[in-house]
């Protein structure tokens, strides 16, 4: 049986595929993208022109192994996005923030023409929800928010000890319904004082490489 980082790596072997020479790619946040990323620096790293990261952790593992990191107001295009995610439903619509880096997440993959998302078989589920869904929040609204949170049915939980690269705080919300993805990421957005919700769903993903005991599936 293998073990969850030998299918984390499986999956991450996999996307060096999905990876176009020469160019600047966006990159994640979390333990599959950090494996990513070894593989990446292994095989890959006088082929790519540099990444667009989404965290200071990913920024650091990337200058760490001398590849060059640059600021998304610099870069035009970014042909692949690869992430991981806590949670991936049939349709690819995801739960994402579980290491907090979900804002800047969003945003690069905003800009991807294609977002790669790596994870093993754990983490595809019929129905979004069971993993609490993470809310960037600017301080000073953490009250209103998890108030109007509760009245969508939500449990809040503040996230200890914890803020993100942004400045801000998380709100991991459990128990939500999220039968129709869509709606819900945009409720939540809509909320002042959210930056915004670990539903991806809006933009989902593009590509599935789903690391099995069998062998790495490709879901589109
Ligand atoms: C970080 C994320 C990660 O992609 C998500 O938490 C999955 O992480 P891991 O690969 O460690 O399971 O959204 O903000």
């Amino acid at each position: 049986m293998l073990s969850p980082d030998q299918l984390k790596l499986a999956a991450a072997r996999k996307a060096l595929e999905f990876v176009p020479e020469d160019a600047i790619i966006g990159i994640g946040t979390g333990s599959t993208v950090n494996i990513f990323i070894e593989e990446l620096a292994a095989t890959m790293k006088g082929r790519i022109k540099g990444a667009v990261s989404s965290s200071e952790a990913s920024t650091a593992r990337l200058k760490a192994h001398h590849i060059p990191v640059f600021d998304l107001n610099s870069v035009d295009e970014i042909p692949v996005y690869i992430d991981g995610a806590d949670e991936i439903n049939h349709y690819l619509h995801m739960i994402k923030g579980g290491g907090g880096a979900l804002t800047r997440e969003k945003i690069v993959a905003a800009v991807a023409q294609e977002f790669i998302c790596i994870a093993d078989a754990s983490k595809y589920v019929d129905v979004l929800g069971k993993f609490p869904v993470p809310i960037e929040v600017i301080p000073m609204a953490r009250s209103l928010v998890a108030r109007e949170l509760v009245k969508l049915g939500g449990h809040p939980e503040l996230r200890q000890d914890f803020t993100t690269d942004n400045g801000n705080i998380i709100l991991d919300v459990y128990g939500m319904h999220i039968a129709k993805p869509v709606e819900v990421e945009e409720l939540i957005n809509h909320l002042p004082g959210v930056v915004t919700c670990g539903l991806f769903a809006r933009r989902r993903a593009d590509v599935l490489l789903l690391a099995r005991e069998s062998g790495v599936e490709v879901l589109r």
